[in-house]
């Protein structure tokens, strides 16, 4: 449908041509002359208007009810104009099957649903126009990602998901349970797929690593052996923290996209966002036009000119010391108090990029080394990292990144002084006793990043599936 509705001329080039088109029933109407229905195949937003006359081949499924909203057809008409207001060109049926009929219990019928509701039914909300847009948005985003990436010389690197390390040292790693049974001698009636041995027994007092394991959180410390050997690299994958944030920003399950830039300072780090956020950011608007016209309309007014204006004008940068300041001199009240040394709340993020830089992107750098990782870079006060986080409104933290500690000594030092066992990161301190080199890197959060380009506003509605306290269902 979309090489039809997204032509030159709407379909008008193609008057006169025979079509088959499978998809889904969003609508119909039968009348008793002519019945319409509204056909959706997920390659656009548009539907195929199909008309069909008592004439066509397989009418009887009309009468006999086979049409139904969510029901599977396959249909072959002509091309012709459209009378509707909404469509240039409709199909005018002479056969229809119907592939798989649809229950009368389908709970997408047309009457508008709550996205609440329709994360109860995540296995039926993509058939919907929003699930369907950001679906298609998301892909966008994840293909100019790696477009940018590729053209701009870095290879992509998979980080594994299963770690013994924690990159971030905040405690929110899910622990695997890595035990399996010591015999593999299997009862003929495995249960719940589990292996049992001969006399009925579960015994999972092996261990398959030998030490605990966990989901990774990120894969920043992996990324960066590879690009002290390939230069520049980036992670796109999935990661896990443990964190029992109920929020609108936080999902147990997100994808991170995380480039690590070889013989780079923070300069290079933050310039690299900055490009890589434009160029998304302008891939979308160039190549998703339906979908975001539809954001534009339905869930956030004004997106369109909002992204057109990140696309192109410079961000905003400063310090941390700096951004404490102008948040102690706002005249707004603060749930959180500022103060030098906290960590920003979310609230003084989308202030910063909200209302004191009114809508652009804020680069926030240099924090206090005490908010931050042990991996970052001591800067030469003494008191701070070289540390950034891009703010963007609505969604606050999109991006956490750094340029990372290359100085043996000083690494081990931050390790000591975190009470951190220096052993278990022996392969990460010997990327700087073997021809270490100035690098810097950052993570971003894909689900976030759709948030931001599709104004939805909860990152339960960006991700197929989410997984969040208490939820891990289908
Ligand atoms: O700031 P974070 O914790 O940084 C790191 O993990 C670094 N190791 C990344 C690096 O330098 N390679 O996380 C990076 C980003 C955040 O800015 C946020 O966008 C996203 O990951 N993020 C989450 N997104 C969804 N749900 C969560 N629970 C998230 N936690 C972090
Ligand atoms: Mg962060």
């Amino acid at each position: 449908v979309v090489d039809i509705k997204g032509g030159p001329d709407e379909g008008l080039d193609r008057l006169g041509q025979t079509l088959a088109v499978t998809g889904w029933v969003r609508t119909f109407r039968v009348q008793s002359s002519v019945t319409f229905i509204e056909v959706n195949d997920g390659s656009c937003l548009s539907n195929m208007q199909c008309v069909l006359g008592s004439d066509a081949e397989g009418y009887d499924q009309v009468e006999s009810g086979s049409i139904t909203n969510g029901a599977s057809i396959w249909v072959q008409g002509v091309i012709a104009t459209s009378q509707g207001s909404k469509q240039k060109v409709e199909l005018k049926v002479n056969k229809i099957v119907v592939i798989g009929k649809s229950d009368p219990s389908y709970p997408i019928q047309k009457k508008r649903v709550s996205r609440e509701f329709l994360r109860t039914k995540a296995h039926l909300r993509p058939r919907t126009n929003t699930f369907g847009a950001v679906a298609r948005v998301r892909n966008a985003l994840a293909y100019a990602t790696h477009k940018f990436f590729q053209e701009n010389g870095f290879v992509w690197v998979s980080s594994p998901i299963i770690t013994s390390s924690d990159c971030e040292g905040a405690g929110e790693q899910f622990c695997v349970t890595t035990l399996i049974p010591s015999s593999r001698e299997v009862s003929d009636s495995p249960v719940d797929g589990i292996p049992k041995t001969k006399d009925g027994r579960i015994d999972w007092s092996q261990d398959f690593f030998g030490k605990p394991a966990f989901l990774t959180v990120s894969g920043q410390l992996n990324a960066e052996t590879y690009a002290t050997a390939l230069s520049d690299v980036y992670i796109f994958g999935p990661t896990f923290r443990a964190e029992n944030s109920n929020t609108a920003r936080h999902l147990a399950e997100f994808w991170m996209i995380e480039p690590e830039l070889a013989f780079a300072d923070l300069n290079d780090d933050m310039a690299c966002a900055t490009a890589y956020l434009q160029y998304v950011v302008r891939h979308v608007l160039d190549n998703c036009k339906e979908d975001m016209d539809f954001f534009n309309t339905w869930i956030e007014k004004g997106i369109i000119d909002r992204l057109s204006n990140v696309a192109e004008k410079d961000f905003v940068q400063l310090t941390y010391t700096d951004a404490v300041e102008l948040l102690l001199r706002a005249k707004k009240k603060f749930e959180f108090p500022v103060k030098w040394g906290c960590d920003l709340q979310s609230e003084h993020e989308r202030y910063l990029t909200e209302e004191a830089f009114s809508g652009c992107p804020v680069i926030v750098r240099d924090y206090p080394k005490e908010i931050k990782a042990f991996y970052m870079r001591q800067n030469d006060d003494g008191k701070t990292v070289a540390a950034m986080d891009m703010l963007v409104p609505r969604v606050g933290e999109l991006i956490g990144g750094s340029q990372r500690e290359e100085r043996l000594e000083k690494l081990e030092d931050r390790l000591d002084e975190l009470k951190l066992n220096k052993d278990s990161y022996w392969w990460y301190l010997d990327l700087r006793r073997y021809g270490s080199v100035p690098h810097a890197g950052f993570g971003l959060g894909f689900e976030r990043l759709v948030q931001f380009a599709t104004g939805i506003e909860n990152i339960r509605d960006v991700i197929p599936f989410p997984r969040t306290p208490g939820s891990s269902e289908f």
